[in-house]
């Protein structure tokens, strides 16, 4: 395939530095069968890696996993993105983050930090991580305070939690929060094993962003919270990672270059691995990332839309997953001949207006669930 002409350099580079995490939560958005991914980057691949995206243009450089503090060189590598000149983020749940690893990794130039959270309640906290990890996290949320950093605090929602928006956004203001992303669920992964478990009722969604509303005008610039809507449950679709291959660089554990978070599942993508190729290869020339670039794949109704500047068609992710084709339109669009399949979803979430019973219990991440998952 032939590279579009004008592409624009990758905005961020998320080093997803390994799958391993202390926390079992079954809306994780590792794939469901990571536990067949067994080698990890060394330090000197990261080190390259991290070179090559800068010099491609990158600026923004996000450390996540699994849990990053599960890699005991993420401080020189925080350090190395640091003086390469990126503005460097780390997404955690807070596990393993002590007053000394905080400290290196100040010193070490780390900008920025988010802190995840399940619950403002232990029971539903620790139930969801299926961990004891409440108390933990809150004391995590003081060191960060303490190191003088902007605390930033993400909460992903579903139909358990979203009753406790209004107690979510209490304690991100007593943990002194500058900012709360409260992230509705988005199905993929993890979080689509468990769809008919997690997936609220309209009301419970449109009374949680009127909560928020009503936070905001009471508090003001306190605490700038941000509401990610469940897609679906809008009629049209987000503009999925900007665009493929715009704006996100993804480098999984085991060097696979990914245009998406998700991009593993897609078929027929021969992702790139950074063992094989630089990354400015991989960014301009690969097949996977020139897949859905500009709009020459894409199929109608999606081709012919007014609106295809702006959402791009949507996610191929979930195109795949809900119309078995990675081109069709995103069927969160109501132009799409198969929206019915996500207004089934939401119809199956509620019986007479309430939370419908699910018959089958969540599958929390585990390795063992992940071998079953990918055969194993
Ligand atoms: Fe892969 Fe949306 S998650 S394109």
């Amino acid at each position: 395939m032939e590279p579009i002409a004008t592409v624009a350099p990758p905005y961020w580079l998320l080093a997803e530095l390994t799958y391993r995490c202390p926390l079992h939560c079954p809306f994780c958005y590792n794939p469901v069968g990571y536990a067949a991914v067994r080698d990890e980057l060394t330090t000197a691949d990261w080190l390259r890696v991290m070179r090559e995206a800068r010099a491609l243009g990158a600026v923004q450089l996000g450390f996540s996993g699994g849990e990053p503090l599960q890699r005991d060189d993420l401080e020189e590598l925080v350090g190395a993105g640091h003086r390469l000149g990126f503005y460097t983020n780390l997404i955690t749940s807070g596990v393993g983050l002590t007053a000394g690893r905080l400290a290196t990794l100040k010193t070490a130039g780390l900008d920025h930090i988010q802190l995840s959270f399940q619950d403002s309640t232990r029971e539903l906290n620790d139930f969801l991580s299926s961990t004891r990890t409440f108390e933990l996290k809150k004391k995590v949320a003081a060191l960060i305070k303490a190191f003088d950093y902007p605390m930033v605090m993400n909460c992903v929602l579903h139909r358990h939690n979203l009753p406790h928006v209004d107690r979510i956004i209490d304690m991100a203001l007593e943990l002194g929060a500058e900012y709360l992303e409260l992230a509705n669920t988005q199905y993929y992964g993890w979080a689509m094993k468990n769809r008919a478990q997690l997936m609220p009722t309209r009301d419970q969604v449109r009374a949680a962003e009127q909560v928020v509303a009503d936070y905001r005008a009471r508090i003001g610039k306190r605490c700038r919270i941000l509401f990610v809507v469940p897609d679906y449950f809008e009629d049209r679709p987000k503009a999925c990672m900007g665009g493929w291959g715009a704006v996100f660089l993804g480098v999984a554990p085991d060097g696979l270059a990914l245009p998406c978070h998700n991009a593993r599942d897609l078929p027929g993508l021969d992702l790139p691995n950074i063992h094989e190729a630089s990354l400015a290869d991989i960014w301009h020339h690969s097949h996977a990332f020139n897949a859905f670039r500009g709009d020459g794949w894409m199929q109608a109704p999606c081709r012919g839309c007014p609106e295809k500047t702006r959402d791009f068609g949507g996610c191929r992710c979930q195109a795949f997953m809900l119309a078995g084709d990675a081109a069709a339109a995103d069927p969160v669009c109501a132009k799409s001949p198969l929206r019915y399949k996500i207004d089934a979803a939401i119809v199956s979430a509620t019986t007479a207006g309430r939370l419908a019973p699910v018959e089958h219990p969540i599958v929390f991440r585990t390795d063992a669930n992940s071998r079953v998952a990918s055969g194993l």
